[in-house]
């Protein structure tokens, strides 16, 4: 009797889930939310906090688990993309397997900015093929996007986030106090993301950023319309996040401003930060929008009129077509075979492009200089 042509197929569905939970006063003693997950009598924590953010809040983080009676082990790493490789992965790893944890019930917990959160969910969904991991972001960017999700991953060979992985969090824990110890320009760097978010799928919150944007960062969004624009923004990205989380989409809204930015931010990572490369995409892309009859004059002057108002001040300095059509083209790559360019089309309304041309590339970038020249001059005669 023949055994060939014999074929088995495993299929199964692993269900996700997972809890994004507001949480102000997160390391206050008397705050319990973090012992909600994992074990508590006789648990242990490894614990990676963001070196700025353990300068300025590590007394308070210590206390909390020493008034918890949880066996913390804290590492600090420096925040910067420029950490965001290999050695430093690698640091923690073997300061992992140094402290010993239970595989599944003692989670990893990651305070800090994108770029720690994305090296420990990478870290976590390496060490023993998978433990359990806990994000609290303690940047804009973080809190508004980099924790949200379930990417995970560090920058490899020259390039972005080269390596990494889907790894979803047991939960995200929000606690919007670390703002306030926030420096201005990182501060205004996770605001692009939000207007990213604003101009691509929702018109209200680019009125409310309008409206109380400005006392929002002068208030470090601690106030209520600041703190509404934070509870929009957060509902908005993971209503686009949550039904593609995995990417089986390749044409993601979320992707607006994240082309050509790309080849931008590696070639001057010391000069420019995740979001303002992101900015500097998204004025690019919205001429180009513009000049193809997606938006209005009138949008377009809103937007331009809205980053100004909110004090920021994109680096046209880094702008090299050849650099952004370099990075288009990895994007084809990345996106299997297509631009798919996300455009906005209206305010608060996407297309994807899949036919941007070099020439129009080379045309839209002396008038972007132009555009913020004008804008600049008319704001003030104003
Ligand atoms: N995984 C994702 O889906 C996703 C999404 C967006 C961005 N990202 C990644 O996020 C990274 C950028 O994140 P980021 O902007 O948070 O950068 P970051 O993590 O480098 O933090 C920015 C700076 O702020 C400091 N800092 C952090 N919290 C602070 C606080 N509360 N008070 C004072 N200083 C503080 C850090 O030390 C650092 O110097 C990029 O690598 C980007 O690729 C990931």
């Amino acid at each position: 009797m023949s055994t060939g042509n014999m074929r088995w197929q495993v299929c199964t569905q692993r269900p996700v889930a997972y809890d994004v939970i507001k949480a102000p006063g997160l390391f206050q003693p008397d705050n319990h939310s973090l012992l909600a997950l994992g074990r508590r009598h006789g648990g242990r924590r490894f614990v990676v906090v963001d070196a700025h953010v353990a300068r300025l809040h590590g007394d308070a983080i210590h206390a909390w688990f020493a008034h918890h009676q949880i066996d913390a082990h804290i590492e600090t790493i420096h925040g910067g993309e420029a950490q965001k490789n290999l050695e430093v992965y690698q640091h923690l790893l073997c300061a992992l397997d140094r402290f010993p944890i239970h595989r599944r019930d003692e989670p990893l917990i990651a305070i800090g900015g994108g770029v720690l959160t994305d090296i420990v969910g990478f870290v976590a969904a390496s060490y023993r093929r998978g433990v359990p991991h806990i994000k609290v972001p303690t940047t804009l960017m973080g809190y508004i996007d980099a924790a949200l999700g379930i990417k995970a991953g560090i920058n490899f060979n020259g390039n972005k986030n080269r390596l990494g992985s889907f790894e979803p969090p047991l939960a995200v824990f929000l606690d919007a106090s670390f703002l306030a110890s926030l420096p201005q320009r990182h501060l205004l760097n996770g605001v692009c993301e939000i207007i990213k978010l604003a101009i691509i799928g929702d018109a209200r919150l680019f009125e409310r950023l309008e409206t109380y944007g400005a006392a929002s960062i002068a208030t470090r969004f601690a106030h209520a319309p600041g703190e509404a624009i934070l509870d929009h923004a957060v509902g908005s990205m993971l209503a686009e996040l949550a039904p593609n989380l995995y990417e089986e989409e390749l044409a993601r809204k979320v992707d607006f401003g994240h082309t050509f930015s790309y080849g931008l931010e590696t070639r001057h990572p010391h000069r420019l930060l995740h979001g303002e490369a992101v900015l500097l995409d998204i004025l690019v892309s919205v001429l180009i929008a513009e000049h193809r009859g997606l938006l209005s004059a009138h949008e377009t002057t809103r937007i331009f009129t809205l980053i100004q108002q909110l004090g920021i001040e994109p680096d046209l300095g880094v702008l090299d077509a050849e650099v952004m059509w370099q990075s288009l083209l990895d994007r084809i790559e990345h996106r299997n075979g297509l631009q798919r360019v996300p455009m906005p089309a209206g305010l608060g309304q996407c297309v994807f492009a899949n036919d941007i041309t070099r020439q129009e590339l080379d045309a839209v970038l002396p008038a972007l200089h132009n555009r913020m020249k004008e804008h600049h001059e008319s704001a003030l005669e104003r």
